[in-house]
């Protein structure tokens, strides 16, 4: 089974082609992502008219390199998945209509993707995860942690109340004058820094919910640049070096403590997880994989995170999921709207879809 991924949703333009095996596995025959970093770094956040217009400028051309590494053409095809949201809808729509186009010319079933299914699918991709597992999807603009029980089947176990764990990075990045996007450069300017330096708070930590709040720790990063800026007259790189390290290893804490409720969580109402997964482009943070992999291995279970290349968004993760929905008959008609808002949870999704709420 041959299925291509196109994925718009934020500021990459990918596309990738996935075969599966008869066993199940996944091979990836090409994972072609052009970033939009440099359009946006000026204006230090993704600027969505920018995104879209990025996006339909070389959209076509990605899809092609995506055919052309794989070897194949459209007529070979078993489906064409694109991610439908939840997103900017701008750049979703740039994306689900390029693969509306190439469905209807070569006569294939089209798959409308939820970009977070995709990202909570990734682990059976990469690594052959069996159902269920605890999952904490971690990305620029969502935090939760799920079980995952089945294709389209996920239930939120805990979310943050405030910013995203990526946006944290990102605001933090932003303070200290790192350029965007802000979580890898944090994380190397971490690792020449004292993570011992400033005692930053551990918001929710003991609680027995597996929420998240980062607004506070954000806040705290704020209070303390600014007393070293009325300070010293400025932050040395010692300064930047040793918040960096401080603030992420206060975010490795505090998911490590949710991480561990979660387990709990997830043990009383699913019984036992194959494995704690991440997903998102948070988990290509080194800090926060050694962390939770003490956490996971105290509980007996494995950590399982994706190499970054697939952590952050790209054109496999939506291919695969197309052909996860594709090996259960769950296609869509050519009609399906593009979605800002796409919530992966059951009991949510039904208000606004059904689909995904639907057990498959
Ligand atoms: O999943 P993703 O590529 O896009 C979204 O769907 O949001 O995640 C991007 C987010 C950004 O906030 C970025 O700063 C963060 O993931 N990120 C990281 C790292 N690499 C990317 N955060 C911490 N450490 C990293 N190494
Ligand atoms: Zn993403």
């Amino acid at each position: 089974m041959l299925v291509l991924g196109i994925e718009t949703t934020c500021d990459e333009t990918a596309a990738a082609v996935v075969r599966v095996g008869a066993a199940g596995t996944g091979e990836i025959l090409s994972n072609v992502v052009r970033s939009q970093v440099e359009d946006h770094a000026p204006f230090g956040g993704v600027v969505p008219e920018i995104a879209a217009r990025a996006h339909v400028d070389i959209v076509d051309r990605v899809v092609a390199e995506a055919l052309r590494q794989a070897g194949t053409g459209i007529d070979d095809l078993d489906a064409v998945a694109a991610a439908a949201g939840p997103g900017l809808v701008g750049g979703v729509l740039i994306g689900l209509t390029a693969a509306k186009a190439i469905a209807l010319v070569a006569g294939k079933p089209l798959i409308a993707v939820n970009h977070l299914e995709a990202h909570a699918l990734t682990v059976r991709l990469t690594d052959g995860i069996a159902f269920p597992y605890l999952l904490l999807l971690a990305s620029g603009g969502h935090t939760q942690l799920l079980a995952v029980t089945g294709i389209g089947a996920y239930s939120k176990l805990g979310t943050t109340i405030d910013d995203a764990i990526g946006e944290a990075f990102d605001k933090v990045a932003k303070l200290l004058d790192l350029p965007y996007p802000g979580g890898p450069e944090v994380e190397r300017r971490a690792s020449a820094g004292n993570a011992g330096r400033f005692a930053f708070p551990r918001p929710l930590l003991g609680r027995p919910t597996a929420d998240f709040s980062l607004s506070g720790l954000k806040t705290a990063v704020r209070l303390e640049v600014e007393r070293i800026e009325a300070a010293a007259g400025g932050l040395g790189d010692q300064d930047i070096a040793d918040i960096a390290a401080s603030f992420q290893m206060a975010v490795a804490d505090m998911v490590a403590d949710r991480a561990k409720v979660a387990i709990r969580l997830f043990r009383e109402r699913f019984g036992e997880p194959t494995a704690l997964v991440v997903a998102g482009g948070v988990g290509a943070n080194q800090t926060l994989k050694r962390v939770l992999g003490e956490k996971a291995a105290a509980a007996g279970l494995p950590l399982v995170v994706p190499p970054p290349k697939l952590c952050t968004d790209n054109g496999a993760m939506i291919a695969w999921a197309g052909a996860e929905r594709l090996a259960r008959g769950l296609t869509d008609p050519l009609d399906i709207a593009p979605r800002a808002r796409w919530p992966l949870d059951a009991e949510a999704a039904t208000i606004g879809s059904g689909r995904l709420g639907a057990k498959a």
